[in-house]
């Protein structure tokens, strides 16, 4: 996880619904990525999971009432950075809505005026309820809270519908995104990411090793800060980032396509994709016999970076290099003939390692990027490129 989360003071409410035990694996996951966690339950909740199995995880007192504290709510509220329900019940939701505090849980989101984001999880009947709906939109409206869209799947209930409690990683994710400053509020962002194919017939095909990792942590970084963004992305090993947009394509020339018909409502593009510079110039209908030899011709792809740099009106470009030799230099170099705003460039060392190491080259100047992972590296890039294109 990124460093700079270390010590972030996370408020967890949980209510009576069936997902209450995914939510140990938040808890322990927040924890062991150094972020303080506190956990404060509705009596009716703890009939689902003890508030025992939170008070090991999370390291603290479990609250439930003000037994202990006769201002815990004012305490709990004031004590964090960031407050998430989850589960949410329907009754609980409809509560928060209406400004009732009639227990320690609702009484604290009254005290508390920070980032509230709240998940529901119930029945996908309940959900659906007219008086549901408009409680949901008045804590959008007028409470300024983030309601996390529930999933679409098989219910506990055995029912279909959505309603289920999104994934720890979701959760997790919109926890990082409330802490974060938001210097990219407002802009656009389009991320490039994985690798394309080049097919030689069906089944066959031209690639490289990208797994997408490091474009998919850009993407997930600038959402972090508040960009709208979008990424387009070839093949990839990676986990996708959860909500963003995100475009499939295998191809260099359909990565082109794609990029091309979104980059004028655009403000920052990052090219972050392993494009393969060749395609097979014939393109086989069916699967190529085995022979003793065969030989392909290959045909230059199209250069999308300089492609965009070319057809560039307000955007800020941003490209990458991987280099084995001379870094900086030909960094330098491809930056200023493709008309880039800036250029990262890494080592070819970088493949593969865990730890990051690489450089951001500027216009006139270039400043080294270590991170002891590629989500803190790609955080560490888009807070620059921030900085470059604040108004
Ligand atoms: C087994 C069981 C599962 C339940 N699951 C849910 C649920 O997933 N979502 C929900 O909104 N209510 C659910 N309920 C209903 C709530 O528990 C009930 O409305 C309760 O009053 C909620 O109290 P609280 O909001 O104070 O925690 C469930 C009830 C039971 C008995």
């Amino acid at each position: 996880m990124v460093p700079e989360l270390k010590g972030k003071k996370v408020l967890i409410g949980i209510t009576g619904g069936i997902a209450v035990y995914k939510i140990c694996d938040l808890v322990r996951r927040l924890k062991k990525d150094g972020l303080e966690v506190k956990v404060l339950m509705t009596e009716f909740s703890t009939r689902f999971v003890s508030p025992m199995t939170f008070e090991v995880l999370s390291g603290n007192p479990v609250f439930t009432d003000w037994s202990n504290d006769p201002l815990a709510h004012i305490h709990l509220a004031r004590w964090a950075d960031t407050f998430l329900i989850a589960p949410c019940t329907v009754n609980t939701l409809s509560k928060i809505a209406t400004a009732q505090g009639d227990n320690l849980l609702t009484t604290t989101v009254l005290a508390y005026d920070g980032p509230l984001l709240i998940a529901p999880a119930a029945n996908h009947v309940m959900l659906s309820q007219k008086a549901v709906r408009k409680n949901i939109d008045s804590l959008i409206k007028d409470r300024s809270a983030v309601v996390i869209k529930p999933e679409e799947g098989l219910l506990a209930c055995d029912e279909e519908g959505e309603g289920k409690l999104p994934s720890v990683e979701r959760l997790y994710d919109w926890i990082v995104w409330s802490l974060m400053p938001k210097p990219l509020e407002g802009k656009k962002v389009l991320v490039t990411a994985g690798a394309t194919r080049e097919y030689l017939d069906p089944v066959r095909f031209i690639s490289n090793d990208s797994s997408g990792e490091m474009g998919f942590a850009l993407t997930r970084t600038a959402r972090w800060l508040g960009a709208e963004v979008t990424v387009v992305a070839g093949s990839f090993r990676a986990d996708p980032p959860p909500e963003v947009d995100l475009i499939e394509v295998v191809s260099a020339s359909q990565m082109l396509e794609k990029v091309l018909a979104l980059y004028p409502e655009q403000d920052i593009v990052i090219m972050n994709s392993a494009v393969a510079d060749f395609r097979p110039t014939d393109r086989s209908a069916s699967k190529i016999k085995k022979e003793e030899s065969l030989t392909i011709k290959l045909t230059r792809n199209p250069d999308i970076l300089e492609r965009l740099g070319r057809e560039k009106k307000n955007q800020f470009l941003v490209g990458f290099a991987l280099e084995t030799e001379n870094i900086l230099e030909n960094a330098r170099e491809k930056m200023e003939r493709k008309n880039l705003d800036m250029i990262v460039a890494n080592p070819a060392s970088a493949i593969g390692s865990r730890d990051y190491r690489g450089w951001i080259i500027y216009k006139d100047s270039e400043e080294e990027i270590t991170a002891p992972s590629k989500l803190s590296a790609a955080l560490k890039i888009i807070e620059r490129i921030a900085r470059l294109t604040a108004p």
